[in-house]
């Protein structure tokens, strides 16, 4: 069985201090695996007659924040960003956040920018503290080495490595302790608080003088530091704060904030029962959804985590392996800690802050001249006639990192363009300029080219077409 498995995986490791660590880390796997084992049994599903929306106070509106800042509770602050994920949906096989964005930076290169100017602007000395998996770590790694003379300091810490888990047998894949990276698995964001705990780092910060912890996505560029919401925190002693945003219809997978039987919590896709998914997708009754920006009371966290623990609602991620073997992988989310603290809030913030990158779409978008960056910060091009970006919808051709570049010469320019739909084998020549509503379709076994310094504007291109 299971345990079994377990410790012959730890007989596989021959130093002792390093045999100590992973037995401690299969522990903990362990833990998580039984929990399942015992949830699906019961089949724990939540009862969704006692959903509701949160109730008014839980979700603060962004304008009623404070204006008034004192710069000086900077210096209890540190920036973590969750870094331990692959970008896999844009065909990505290193750390998503290696990535080049804009002007040759990647997205650690913009964080790092981001807070040093927040450190020089208030002669404030804030942390940046990554959090990485064995899938990224020495990505990070190589990107943070340039800053090692700098000011900003930048502490790493490593999440915790699962063992992948056959979804027939229930049995643990990989064979040895050092077995191929594809047996094993990151377990989440929600891995964070333990990781924090167990690496020394929530300590150590402790130690330091900081009692706030501001979280987001490595992937987030629209995540700096808010003062506003940080004062908001101070004033009113909350230990939780997650933010959210209001919820379009393009938004259907994030997590929403619930009142169950009167308390604050999370609600993933994963927990919905799949005769309500459409309902739970719908801005109807689930207004707004988390953004993953999250800002912890490091002194409340490391209570919770001495006391009754941080138990996070399993979320059973359903994979299939390069070989074919289906798996799961047990994980949990970061926002799920919201119901553990006694002080929490939401605060609905506005859509700028959300400004990740899922999609090679999202990454036209963002690379374009829509957006320009100031100390690492995006700001939308003033001469836009609209407060809206363009809706970009790139087609299966250019899922792929490597394929979006092979495709696209150059960035179009895209000042003046309200919506694009690129579908088929499609290839974007030097110097293109897209305005309005424009539409681009190769049919199957078809291939266009927009030829370099192309203007196209309300137009309708399809067939096989070369101009
Ligand atoms: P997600 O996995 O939710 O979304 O990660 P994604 O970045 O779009 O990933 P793909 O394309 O589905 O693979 C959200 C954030 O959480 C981090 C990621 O690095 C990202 O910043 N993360 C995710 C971790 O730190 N650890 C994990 O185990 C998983």
């Amino acid at each position: 069985n299971m345990r079994n498995e377990l410790n012959r995986l730890v007989n596989t490791v021959a130093d002792p201090e390093a045999r100590k660590a992973f037995d401690a880390e299969m522990q903990s796997f362990f833990y998580l695996f039984t929990r399942y084992l015992a949830e699906k049994a019961q089949s724990k599903e939540l009862d969704w007659e006692r959903i509701k929306s949160p109730a008014a106070d839980q979700i603060v509106p962004y304008d009623q924040l404070p204006t008034n800042v004192d710069p000086s509770i900077l210096n209890k602050l540190a920036v973590l960003k969750v870094n331990g994920g692959l970008g896999t949906s844009m065909g990505m096989t290193g750390a998503k956040s290696a990535l080049e964005v804009k002007d040759d930076m990647t997205f650690l290169d913009l964080t790092v920018r981001q807070i040093e100017h927040l450190n020089t602007t208030h002669r404030v000395d804030v942390p940046l503290i990554l959090m990485t998996s064995f899938n990224t770590h020495e990505d990070t790694l190589r990107i943070i080495k340039k800053y090692a003379n700098q000011q900003l300091r930048i502490t790493t810490f490593n999440q915790s490595r699962y063992p992948r888990i056959d979804k027939e047998t229930l049995l643990p894949l990989p064979r040895s302790a050092t077995d191929d990276k594809s047996k094993w698995y990151p377990p989440g964001h929600g891995d964070l608080y333990n990781a924090l705990m167990h690496s020394g780092v929530l300590d150590q910060l402790l130690a330091e003088g900081k009692e706030y912890l501001f979280v987001s996505n490595s992937d987030n560029l629209g995540a700096v530091v808010d003062q506003r919401i940080l004062q908001h925190m101070v004033d009113n002693n909350i230990d939780f704060i997650m933010e959210v945003t209001d919820k379009t219809k393009a938004d259907v997978k994030g997590g929403t904030l619930i009142d169950y039987d009167g308390n604050i919590q999370l609600l993933e896709i994963a927990q919905v029962p799949s005769e309500h998914t459409e309902e739970f997708k719908s801005v109807r009754k689930f207004k707004i959804f988390n953004t993953n920006n999250l800002w912890i009371n490091l002194k409340a966290l490391k209570r919770i985590m001495e006391n009754e623990g941080m138990e996070l609602e399993i979320i059973v991620n359903p994979k299939v392996t390069e070989d074919g073997t289906s798996v799961i992988q047990l994980e949990t989310a970061a926002g799920a800690a919201i119901r553990h603290f006694k002080n929490a809030k939401g605060i609905n913030v506005p859509r700028s802050r959300f400004l990740p990158v899922k999609s090679c779409s999202d990454l036209l978008l963002i690379k374009s001249d829509i957006y320009s960056l100031e100390h690492g910060q995006l700001v939308l091009n003033p001469h836009r006639m609209f407060n809206t970006t363009p809706v970009i919808k790139l087609g299966d051709h250019f899922k792929k990192i490597a394929q979006f570049q092979q495709r696209f010469k150059k960035i179009p320019k895209i000042i003046e363009l309200d919506h694009l739909t690129v579908t088929g084998d499609v290839y974007f020549g030097r110097n293109v300029t897209l305005r309005g509503t424009v539409i681009v379709v190769a049919n199957e076994g078809q291939r266009i080219d927009i030829p370099d310094g192309c203007v196209l504007e309300n137009r309708l291109l399809s067939g096989n077409l070369t101009m």
